[in-house]
C-alpha cells in the first residue's frame, strides 16, 4: 500500500507541476461550496488519479482542488470516502496519505453531524475537540513504519493552537461556535433515539459517519489537525429528514465555516 500511495502521489506532483500545498482540506457533505473560495490552479477528478477510490454518494463530487486561498496554498478534497460506501480503512484514508507527501503541514477537516448537546442547535458549527471512535480502527494491520510509529498518541489530536485561532477569528467576525466530542460511528443508518441518548451519557456532543479515520491516520503522520462539524439535525429533538435534508443545512452552515477556514488561511501564511 505504501507504494500505491507513493506512486500516485508521484502522478499528482507531475500533473500539478509540484505544486507543493501547505495546508489539506476535507471539504464534508454539503460543505463542497467551499471550493469556490479557492483561486483554482489544478483540478484533478478522482476518477483520473491512479489509486484514487471513486466517491458513490450524491452531492459528493469527486474532485481534488489545488489552488490558493489569499495566497495560502492549499489542496482541497471536494467529497471523501466513507466507511459506509463499503470502502477499507485504507481506501478511506489513502488521500490523507497522499496529501502528506504532497507536503501539507496541517489537515483542516470538515463533516455534517447530529448534535447530541441539547444546548446545540442546527446550523451551529461545532469545533471538533476530541473524540470518541465506535469505528474499526484505520491503523490496525501491519503498521506502515514510514509514516509513523505502532502506537499513536492521541492527545492533543484536535490542536489547541487552530481551535484557539478559530475562536479569536469567530469572536471578531461575529460567528457563534461550539465546541464539543465528535461520536464517530459507521452509518449508513441514523441514530435510534436510544443510541442518541447512550452517546449523550458517554460524553459525546454530535453524531457523526466521518472524519475520525482521517484524522487517526493524519496523527499517525504527526499532521496538526483542525476539524468543524456543521449540526444539520439534533438528534434527541428532531426528527432527522432525509439525506437531502443534511445536504441543505450543510450548505448554509457551510457559508459560515468558509469565512472561518479563509480567515484562519489567511493568519497562517
Ligand atoms: N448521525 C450521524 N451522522 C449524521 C447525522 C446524525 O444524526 N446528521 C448528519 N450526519
Amino acid at each position: 500500500m505504501s507504494d500505491a500511495i507513493k506512486k500516485t502521489a508521484e502522478f499528482i506532483v507531475a500533473a500539478t507541476n509540484d505544486f507543493k500545498p501547505s495546508t489539506g482540506i476535507i471539504l464534508g457533505t454539503g460543505l463542497g461550496d467551499f471550493a469556490d473560495r479557492i483561486d483554482t490552479a489544478y483540478s484533478l477528478e478522482y476518477k483520473d488519479i491512479p489509486g484514487f477510490p471513486v466517491s458513490t454518494v450524491a452531492g459528493h463530487k469527486g474532485r481534488l482542488i489545488f489552488g490558493t486561498v489569499e495566497g495560502h496554498r492549499v489542496v482541497a478534497m471536494q467529497g471523501r470516502f466513507h466507511y459506509y460506501e463499503g470502502y477499507g480503512m485504507e481506501q478511506v484514508t489513502f488521500p490523507v496519505r497522499v496529501m502528506k507527501l504532497l507536503g501539507i503541514e496541517r489537515l483542516f477537516v470538515s463533516n455534517a453531524s447530529g448534535g447530541i448537546n441539547p444546548t446545540f442547535r442546527v446550523g451551529d458549527l461545532m469545533i471538533i475537540t476530541d473524540h470518541i471512535n465506535l469505528m474499526p480502527n484505520p491503523l490496525i494491520g501491519r503498521n506502515k513504519d514510514d509514516f509513523g510509529p505502532r502506537f499513536v498518541d492521541m492527545h492533543n489530536c484536535y490542536d489547541r493552537e487552530f481551535a484557539a485561532l478559530a475562536t479569536s477569528i469567530a469572536e471578531a467576525n461575529g460567528l457563534k461556535l461550539q465546541y464539543g466530542v465528535y461520536v464517530a460511528t459507521t452509518g449508513p443508518t441514523f441514530e435510534t433515539q436510544a443510541e442518541y441518548r447512550y452517546f449523550k451519557a458517554i460524553g459525546g456532543d454530535a453524531a457523526g459517519m466521518s472524519t475520525v479515520p482521517e484524522v487517526i491516520v493524519a496523527r499517525h503522520m504527526s499532521v496538526p489537525v483542525f476539524a468543524v462539524s456543521v449540526i444539520t439535525n439534533c438528534g434527541l429533538s428532531d426528527e432527522i429528514g432525509d439525506h437531502e435534508d443534511v445536504q441543505r443545512q450543510g450548505r448554509r452552515a457551510g457559508e459560515k465555516m468558509g469565512t472561518l477556514f479563509v480567515e484562519m488561511l489567511k493568519q497562517l501564511k
